[in-house]
């Protein structure tokens, strides 16, 4: 999808891929909920995760309210006594890593798919290969937001506008970024 920049190719490995939808003020939640309803991205969201081990935060888990299907759902939490159905729970980002990139070699995908929210987001931006974003085309009130995507960083591979569905508060792009 994203051409001869793909962190699988460059690394020859399993790439870590950040999913994400932000806001042009780079809002990404509100009162542990999407602050938007965009249901085509969600289509996006399921097409790029779907098979894949996904790796969140035990508050996006809580505000999905659920493990999503024909995924190797991974929480991390530190808390011990933590058990959600249908879930890997890890008490660290390593120990969540290490458990999808076993999923992934289990399932022979050679990806692992980060899903936020913002804590989970910023420990592994460091070391992601690859950013998929969707830019929402508005600008929400929100208490989470998504570290900036800096530009010495990252190069914009491919961007895709799209315009509001009847199912979606905005209009939005999709793109991706790899490392310089
Ligand atoms: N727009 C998007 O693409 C998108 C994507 C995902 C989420 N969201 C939104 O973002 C919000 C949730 O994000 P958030 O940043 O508040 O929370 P989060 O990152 O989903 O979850 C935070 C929790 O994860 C656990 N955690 C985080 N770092 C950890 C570490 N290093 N080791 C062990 N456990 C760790 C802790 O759980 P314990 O407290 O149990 O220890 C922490 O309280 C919601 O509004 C959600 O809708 C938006």
């Amino acid at each position: 999808m994203t051409g001869k920049g793909d962190a699988g190719e460059r690394k020859q490995g399993i790439a870590l891929v950040i999913v994400v939808a932000v806001a042009e003020n780079g809002v990404i939640g509100r009162d542990n909920e999407l602050p938007w309803h965009l249901r085509s991205d969600m289509k996006h969201f399921r097409a790029l995760t779907i098979n894949k081990p996904v790796v969140m935060g035990r508050k996006t888990y809580l505000s999905i309210g659920h493990a999503l299907k024909d995924r190797t759902n991974i929480v991390v939490s530190r808390d011990l006594s933590l058990v959600l159905p249908g879930c890997v729970i890890a008490m660290s980002i390593d120990a969540a890593l290490g458990a999808a990139r076993e999923d992934a070699r289990k399932r022979g995908v050679n990806e692992i798919m980060v899903i936020g929210g913002n804590d989970v987001f910023t420990a592994t931006m460091p070391m992601a290969d690859r950013l998929e974003v969707t830019h929402v085309h508005a600008s929400p009130e929100g208490d989470v937001f998504f570290p900036p995507i800096d530009a010495k960083v990252w190069r914009e591979t491919t961007r895709v506008e799209y315009p509001k569905g009847p199912d979606d508060d905005a209009a939005f792009a999709i793109a991706a970024y790899v490392r310089r």
